[in-house]
C-alpha cells in the first residue's frame, strides 16, 4: 500500500464516473477514499427526516450539531453512520436526490462538510466537486473528469432503466444548479472520460501520481 501521506482529489460533473474511478484509484493505491457528496446526501437526509426547511441553514446545522455523522471512508464504499444507524441506504433515494441541491448551496452546509473532511488523516482518495480548488488546494495531486451529458446520459441509462434523454435532460439541469462549485483547479489535470473505459481512466490517473 502507498505510505505517503498524499491527497489525491479527484473532481468533476455529475455522473462523470468520480466515485467510481476514485474507488478504483483508491484500491489500487491501498488507501481509502473519501465521498464528499455523501456527507451532503447525509446532512439532507436528516434535515428530511427531522422535518426541516432544508433551505433554513441554522436548524440544519442545529440538527448535526445535536446527532453528528461520521463518514466511514472504506476503499470499497464509503459509509454514513448516525450512531449504530448505517445511512447509507437511504442516501441515493429520489427524495434525496431532489433535496441535496439546496443543501449544498448553503455556505454554512459546506464548511460543516470541510471541516469532517480536513479532519480525516492523510492519505485518502478525495471525490467531489471542490475538493481540489476549496478543501484541499494543497493537494500534490489533482484531476477533473468530464464527459459530455449524452455519453454520461447513456452511462447512467445502464444502470436505471430510464429514457436516455430525459436522464440528459436532468442532468443538463443539473449541471446548471451545481455550476458554482464545480470547476476544474488551475493545476488539475482535466480528464475527457468520454472515450476511456473505467480501467482506463484509473491507469492515467495512477501513472500520473508523483512517487510517495
Ligand atoms: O456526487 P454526489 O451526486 O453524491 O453529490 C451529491 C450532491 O452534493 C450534488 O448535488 C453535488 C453536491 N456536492 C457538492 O456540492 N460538493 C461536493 N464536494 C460534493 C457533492
Amino acid at each position: 500500500p502507498y505510505t505517503g501521506r498524499m491527497i489525491v482529489t479527484i473532481d468533476g460533473v455529475a455522473a462523470s464516473g468520480k466515485s467510481s474511478v476514485a474507488s478504483g484509484v483508491a484500491r489500487a493505491l491501498g488507501i481509502p477514499y473519501v465521498s464528499s457528496g455523501l456527507l451532503y446526501r447525509a446532512a439532507t437526509l436528516l434535515g428530511q427526516e427531522a422535518g426541516l426547511d432544508l433551505n433554513m441553514t441554522a436548524p440544519l446545522l442545529a440538527c448535526l450539531r445535536e446527532h453528528p455523522l461520521r463518514l466511514e471512508p472504506l476503499a470499497a464504499g464509503n459509509r454514513v453512520w448516525l450512531g449504530q444507524r448505517d445511512l447509507t441506504p437511504d442516501l441515493h433515494s429520489s427524495a434525496v436526490d431532489r433535496g441535496v441541491s439546496v443543501v449544498a448551496a448553503q455556505p454554512g452546509v459546506r464548511t460543516w462538510v470541510d471541516d469532517q473532511l480536513r479532519a480525516l488523516t492523510p492519505p485518502f482518495v478525495a471525490e467531489g466537486r471542490d475538493m481540489g480548488t476549496n478543501v484541499f488546494p494543497q493537494a500534490p495531486a489533482k484531476f477533473y473528469l468530464t464527459a459530455s451529458p449524452r455519453v454520461r446520459a447513456e452511462r447512467r441509462s445502464r444502470e436505471r432503466p430510464e429514457d436516455v434523454a430525459a436522464i440528459e435532460a436532468a442532468l443538463i439541469q443539473r449541471d446548471a444548479l451545481d455550476t458554482t462549485q464545480s470547476a476544474p483547479a488551475p493545476d488539475a489535470r482535466v480528464i475527457d472520460t468520454g472515450p476511456l473505459t473505467l480501467e482506463q481512466v484509473i491507469t492515467v490517473i495512477t501513472q500520473q501520481l508523483p512517487a510517495p
